[in-house]
C-alpha cells in the first residue's frame, strides 16, 4: 500500500521529519527484513540501483548488497551504444547479458539504459561524416539490434536521455543536427516495434520539478501522444545537490504526466555535497532522498525508485564535479547513512 492510500500528504510530510536523525549503521549488521528491498515490498514501488559491472564481477559484498537492497537493477554503462558495438556491426552484449542473468537469478526487473543519448556514442559514429539519411538507418539499426538482443528482459527502456537544455530549447546533438525533432517519434516507434512490451520512458536531470525543461516535455509528450507515438513512462534522474536546494513541486509535476497517461519513475537518484561533510549535509542529503520518495509513494503511478550507485565507493560524482561527493546511500565502506535509514522508514511506513 501507499502513502496516498493511508496517510494524507500533510500528515505524511510532519510525521517522516523526525526520520533523518536515525544513526549509521554498519551494512555487515543488516538482516533480510532490516533492507531497503524488504521494506518496499507493498508499496507498490521498485527500489532499484545503477550497477557497476566491474565490481558486481570482482566483489562479493558489492554483489551480495545488489541482491539484498534492491529488487530492479540498471546498467550504469554496459548497455550503452559506445560499449554494446565498439566497431560498427560488431556488437559486445557480454557484460550486459550478466546483468541480466544476475537480476533474474535474484528475481530483479531490469532497466534498460540508454538507446538515443549524445553522450557515450562509438567512436566510429563520432568520427565518420554520416549523411542524414545514413545516420537515420544507422540509429533504426541500433535501437532494433539491441532491443531485440534484450527483448522480454527489459522492464522499461530510456529510449531517448537528455533531449532538451534546461531552458527548454531542444539540445544540439548528432541526432538533432541531421534528423531534427522528428528522431524522437521515429526512436519510440523502433523500439516499440522490437519490443512491444518494454514500457518506453524519456529521461532527464532537472526535470522533477516544474520548470522550462519539465515544461518542453510536457509539450513533447502532449504531442506524440496525440499522434499515437508509444511512450509511456516519465523519467526523472534525479541528481541533486545539497547547496542548491531540492525541487519543491515534484509530485504536482509527476501529477500532469501521470494525466498524459505516462507512469513515472526515478532513475537516477542521488545527492551530492560539497566536502568536507558536516552534520548538517548529511542531514540535508536524507531530505532530499526522501523528497523524492514520498513524491514517488504519493504520486497515481510511479513504479520505481533507482538510485545511481549505492555506495560512494563507485560514485560517478567525485570524477565529474571537483570537491564534491559523498552522494550515494552508504560510504566507501557500505556503512549506511542517515539517507539510507531515512528511504528505508519512509518505505516502511508506506508498506
Ligand atoms: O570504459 C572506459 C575504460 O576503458 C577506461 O580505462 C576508463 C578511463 O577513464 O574510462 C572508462 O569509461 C568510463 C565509463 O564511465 C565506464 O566506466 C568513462 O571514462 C566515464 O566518463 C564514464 O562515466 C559515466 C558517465 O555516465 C558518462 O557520461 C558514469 O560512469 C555514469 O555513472 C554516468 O551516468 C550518467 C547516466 O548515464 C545519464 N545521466 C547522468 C549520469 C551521470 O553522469
Amino acid at each position: 500500500m501507499r502513502l496516498r492510500h493511508t496517510v494524507p500528504g500533510a500528515v505524511a510530510l510532519t510525521s517522516l521529519a523526525f526520520l533523518l536523525i536515525i544513526p549509521a549503521a554498519p551494512a555487515a549488521a543488516a538482516s533480510a527484513s532490516d533492507t531497503l528491498r524488504a521494506s518496499a515490498r507493498g508499496t507498490g514501488v521498485r527500489i532499484g540501483t545503477a550497477v557497476n559491472t566491474d565490481a558486481l564481477a570482482d566483489e562479493a559484498q558489492y554483489r551480495d548488497l545488489t541482491a539484498a537492497e534492491f529488487n530492479t537493477v540498471t546498467a550504469e554503462n554496459v548497455m550503452k551504444w559506445q560499449l554494446t558495438e565498439p566497431e560498427r556491426g560488431v556488437h559486445d552484449w557480454a557484460a550486459a547479458d550478466r546483468l541480466i542473468e544476475f537480476a533474474q537469478a535474484n528475481g530483479q526487473k531490469v532497466r534498460g539504459h540508454t538507446l538515443v543519448w549524445h553522450s557515450q556514442n562509438p567512436d566510429w559514429l563520432n568520427e565518420e561524416d554520416f549523411t542524414p539519411t545514413q545516420l537515420r538507418a544507422i540509429l533504426r539499426q541500433h535501437i532494433f539490434d539491441e532491443v531485440r538482443h534484450f527483448k522480454g528482459k527489459i522492464w522499461h527502456w530510456d529510449v531517448v536521455n537528455e533531449i532538451f537544455e534546461d531552458d527548454g530549447s531542444w539540445r544540439d546533438t548528432i541526432w538533432l543536427r541531421n534528423l531534427g525533432p522528428g528522431y524522437v517519434a521515429d526512436a519510440f516507434r523502433w523500439a516499440h516495434q522490437a519490443d512491444p512490451k518494454a514500457k518506453l520512458y524519456v529521461n532527464d536531470y532537472n526535470n522533477e520539478g516544474i520548470n522550462p525543461k519539465s515544461d518542453a516535455y510536457y509539450d513533447l509528450i502532449k504531442q506524440l501522444k496525440s499522434e499515437g507515438v508509444p511512450v509511456q513512462g516519465y523519467g526523472m534522474q534525479g541528481h541533486l545537490a545539497v547547496q542548491y536546494g531540492f525541487p519543491a513541486d515534484v509530485l504536482d509535476n509527476m501529477r500532469r504526466f501521470e494525466k498524459l497517461g505516462l507512469d513515472t519513475a526515478f532513475t537516477e537518484v542521488d545527492v551530492r555535497m560539497l566536502l568536507p561533510t558536516d552534520t548538517a549535509k548529511v542531514q540535508a542529503q536524507a531530505e532530499g532522498y526522501n523528497n523524492l520518495l514520498r513524491a514517488c509513494l504519493l504520486a497515481q503511478r510511479c513504479v520505481s525508485y533507482t538510485v545511481w550507485g549505492f555506495t560512494d565507493k563507485y560514485s560517478w560524482v567525485p570524477g565529474v564535479f571537483t570537491g564534491e561527493g559523498y552522494a550515494t546511500l552508504m560510504d566507501e565502506n557500505y556503512v549506511r547513512k542517515p539517507a539510507y535509514a531515512a528511504v528505508r522508514d519512509t518505505l516502511r511506513l508506506a508498506a
